[in-house]
């Protein structure tokens, strides 16, 4: 007999990845399958970011660099940061990571334990209550409503707060709804922290470029008055389509600075160097490529939301970031993860059900455009065949 501790059996997964797995099989079997699952860019990296890498394993950068990275990838971050919110971070507040998630992973161990309450938003991207419900801290959804367009209310988050809060996970632009939370709200947001000084803050901005409709990403860096408790979650994954490379980047308060890199050095020694040089040309090389994906986004962002509103049973807000559609599908009649399972099987359409994102997720279905116009013009049309059925 093994005894496994009981929060193993307590762990999560991304759905997201189960249904990769099943659109491959299918496609594999000769299906033809539209995949709009999961949330990764269709583009490539961009060519100079992988020449620095194959250049760095080419100079020899084969060996363990800092925990916390190498200080000229860290000082690209410092850069990156002070251009995107004008705030000027030290670089040894950057934890350079193996992807966006370990920031995650090491924040929510950093304060989950049983008695302690945590915050995240519902729906959203489900590792945080996974992680959560890992420590054996207790998950409190923070609820996205479609009538708030999936924004965090500061008064209804304010009023989750209880003495048990040890940390309040807040994410915009938004997975899964693209949802964007305004400037104001965010104040409104900060000022009634004020109240909360030991609540710690993780704020997931990992799709921080990814808005539209003239929208601007406000990064709760902003606000030096909660810096102290501040983690703030960023990485390449999306911004330069480098899912695979597993790069991302944390910055920390200085008092939490030192736990989270001995984590690393116990966990993971380093991120791969030849990774970690790629990552700096990603933020100091051309952003043309950037610019070129984010158009097309757009372009594809108000494609599916048109197609989406003109199917039966089906409405769905504009979102203003990342690159997800949620339409609300309650007019279907079908339950969400069932109206997934059958899309995929009878349409070869690949998408989310809402459950998948949390409690409040009935009702809906998470679409991801990054995906040529073309198919997600022919994943609107199978739906409608689909749904007219
Ligand atoms: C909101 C959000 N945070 C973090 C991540 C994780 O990013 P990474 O693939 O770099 O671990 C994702 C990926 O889908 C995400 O949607």
């Amino acid at each position: 007999m093994l005894h496994t501790i009981p929060a193993f059996d307590r762990i999560g997964e991304e759905n997201a990845f189960a249904v990769l797995a099943r659109a491959t099989k299918l496609a594999e079997q000769g299906r033809d399958i539209i995949n709009l699952g999961i949330g990764q860019p269709d583009f490539s990296t961009p060519a100079h970011i992988v020449e620095a890498a194959v250049k760095a394993l080419r100079d020899g950068h084969h060996g363990y660099t800092p925990a916390n990275g190498l200080i000229a990838t860290r000082e690209a971050v410092v850069r990156r940061t002070l251009a995107t919110t004008g705030v000027e971070v030290s670089p040894e507040s950057v934890m350079i990571m193996p992807g966006g998630k370990p920031t995650m992973f090491a924040a929510i161990l950093m304060f989950g334990e049983p008695g302690a309450d945590i915050l995240y938003p519902d729906p959203g991207f489900p590792i945080y209550r996974s992680m959560i419900e890992f420590t054996g801290a207790t998950p409190v959804p923070v609820p996205m409503r479609e009538e708030n367009g999936f924004a965090f209310s500061a008064e209804e988050t304010l009023a989750l707060i209880t003495p048990r809060t040890r940390l309040l996970v807040l994410n915009s632009p938004a997975n899964p709804t693209g949802g964007v939370t305004p400037r104001a709200e965010i104040e409104k947001l900060v000022a009634g922290l004020a109240a909360f000084p030991d609540v710690a803050l993780l704020s997931d901005e990992i799709y921080d470029v990814m808005t539209y409709d003239g929208e601007r990403h406000s990064s709760l860096l902003g606000f030096a008055e909660i810096r102290d408790r501040l983690i703030v979650l960023n990485g390449w994954s999306k911004t330069w389509a480098m899912t695979g490379w597993r790069m991302g980047w944390s910055i920390w308060p200085e008092r939490l600075y030192d736990k989270v890199r001995k984590l690393a050095v116990n966990c993971w020694s380093c991120v791969n160097a030849p990774s970690q040089y790629a990552g700096i040309a990603a933020i100091d090389g051309p952003q043309d490529e950037v610019e070129t994906m984010l158009r097309a986004f757009d372009r594809r962002r108000k494609v599916i939301v048109e197609g989406l509103n003109g199917l039966p049973g089906i409405s769905c807000v504009t979102p203003k970031g990342a690159f997800y559609a949620y339409p609300n599908v309650r007019d279907t009649g079908l339950p969400a993860k069932k109206m997934a399972a059958a899309l995929l099987d009878e349409a070869g359409v690949a998408t989310i059900g809402g459950p998948d994102f949390g409690v409040l997720g009935e009702g809906y279905l998470r679409l991801s455009y990054a995906n040529s116009e073309e198919n997600i013009l022919r994943a609107i049309e199978r739906m409608e065949a689909f749904l007219t059925r």
